[in-house]
């Protein structure tokens, strides 16, 4: 159906949301044109594309996009179509296509800016309106790319806040990704995991910040964690981590929850650097930063203590295991999530091993955790296709949460804060009003 802007205004109430956002194909479609037709979406970082050449294929929304470094050492975002008949001039995936682009059906040819660079037989266009120079006859550049720290980004819109702003409060969840190199760089390293999840993308941003699930829907996880550690006479921090969702309520509920305009916004940690302090990978660590950037600053690098970070649209940045879980829709009931790893440039070579336990551990498509997770969230799609109801409740600790500047801050960590919040920004996007904040004033 065609909506009105009255009726998704209908949809999200301050305390809930009607269950067609997640299983109506025609909300989908427009979420495509208005969501990520707009916002500032990750595409990739630049260290996936070091050379001339070099591409990255991938998706914003429903759109196939390429990452390029060109020869001036620009990355250019372009859409993945021929001006010829329309084919995709890479496939999805990373590789380089040396000094030009060139069509896999009628050998057209770009410049890694996209700009036309021949056609064969020339003579054919010959009494005809082909213009090589045209804009018609190259490929199509997206309206805005900005990159921060080498996380590159891109807008469909010609108009809007630059990224800086976009970002808001959760930049500073990159800068610490980053800070953590003491050269204050990184590079996606170890390649990429891909899990296929058969729901809804806001299922997975709302799962981000769920802190009531982490006990229930784990339990099996955390059950094998505690087992397999008795058996060893030690919990590993592989083991840790799993037995970190066994957590009582009362232990989510001291958690700062951040939620900031746009969507967006961060979890405060749940492992504790204090203990991590007496490992061995984080004392080698300390030491390269603490050389780098001095005691105090080494202290404060590392003392940041985040969980999940949000960028709505975009994915999770995670700052303590150095990874960016992005999230790709696919369908209305289908979702991609890519997990890049990065490295620490100039930090010990365990600190990326560590990241890559994590991503194992957590994340993976091999994953204890990430099962447990995935089984929910279709359980969630397949329920809400029943007839047994049409709302889904957002009201824990409504009307508490604290108004800060940019945002807003829970006063329990078990608030649903961070869903509102989303579908505040959600609300702005659809009713095509994304230009105001989305907390209270
Ligand atoms: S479709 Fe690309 S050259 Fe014909
Ligand atoms: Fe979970």
């Amino acid at each position: 159906m065609a909506y009105t802007n009255e009726q998704i205004d209908a949809l999200v109430r301050d305390d809930s949301v009607h269950k067609s956002v997640y299983t109506d194909p025609d909300l989908y479609q427009l979420e495509m044109e208005r969501i990520y037709g707009h916002a500032w979406i990750y595409v990739g970082h630049d260290s996936q594309v070091p050379n001339a050449g070099d591409f990255y294929a991938t998706r914003i929304g429903d759109q196939d996009v390429i990452m390029v470094r060109a020869n001036d050492k620009k990355v250019y975002v372009l859409y993945n179509r021929c001006p010829h008949r329309g084919a995709k001039l890479v496939p999805d995936g990373c590789g380089n296509t040396g000094k030009f682009f060139r069509c896999p059906y009628h050998a057209w040819t770009f410049k890694l800016d996209g700009a036309h660079l021949a056609a064969p037989m020339k003579s054919g266009f010959e009494g005809t309106c082909f213009d090589p120079k045209h804009p018609d006859f190259s490929m199509r550049q997206l309206a805005r790319v900005e990159s921060y720290r080498g996380f590159v980004f891109a807008s469909q819109a010609a108009q809007g806040d630059d990224l800086k702003s976009f970002l808001g409060g959760v930049i500073t969840s990159i800068d610490n990704l980053c800070d953590r190199s003491p050269v204050g760089e990184v590079e996606v390293a170890g390649g990429v995991f891909k899990v296929w999840q058969n729901s809804n993308w806001k299922v997975f941003y709302e799962n981000l910040h769920d802190t009531m699930h982490a006990q229930v829907t784990h339990e099996s996880s955390v059950v094998a964690a505690r087992d397999q550690a008795k058996e060893m006479g030690e919990m590993p921090l592989e083991l840790h981590i799993m037995d970190g969702n066994g957590e009582p309520y009362s232990f989510w509920e001291k958690l700062d929850l951040c939620a900031y305009d746009n969507g967006h916004g961060y979890m405060e940690g749940i492992f504790n650097p204090g203990a991590a302090e007496r490992d061995p990978v984080t004392r080698a660590h300390f030491e390269v930063l603490e050389q780098a950037w001095g005691r105090e600053r080494a202290l404060e690098i590392l003392g940041m203590n985040r969980h999940n970070t949000i960028i709505y649209g975009s994915g999770s940045p995670h700052t303590v295991f150095q990874q960016f879980r992005v999230i790709r829709p696919v369908a209305v009931d289908r979702t991609m999530i890519e997990i890049q790893t990065f490295r620490l440039k100039g930090a010990p070579e365990a600190v990326f091993k560590r990241s890559l336990m994590y991503a194992n551990v957590i994340n993976s498509p091999s994953s204890n955790v990430m099962a447990d997770d995935v089984e929910v969230y279709k359980r969630c799609q397949d329920g809400n296709l029943t007839h047994g109801g049409d709302w889904i409740s957002l009201h824990r600790y409504l009307g508490t949460d604290r108004v800060v500047p940019g945002g807003m801050i829970s006063t329990n960590g078990t608030s649903e804060l961070p869903m509102r919040n989303q579908f505040r920004a959600w609300k702005q996007y659809m009713l095509a009003t994304k230009t105001e904040a989305v907390h209270a004033a």
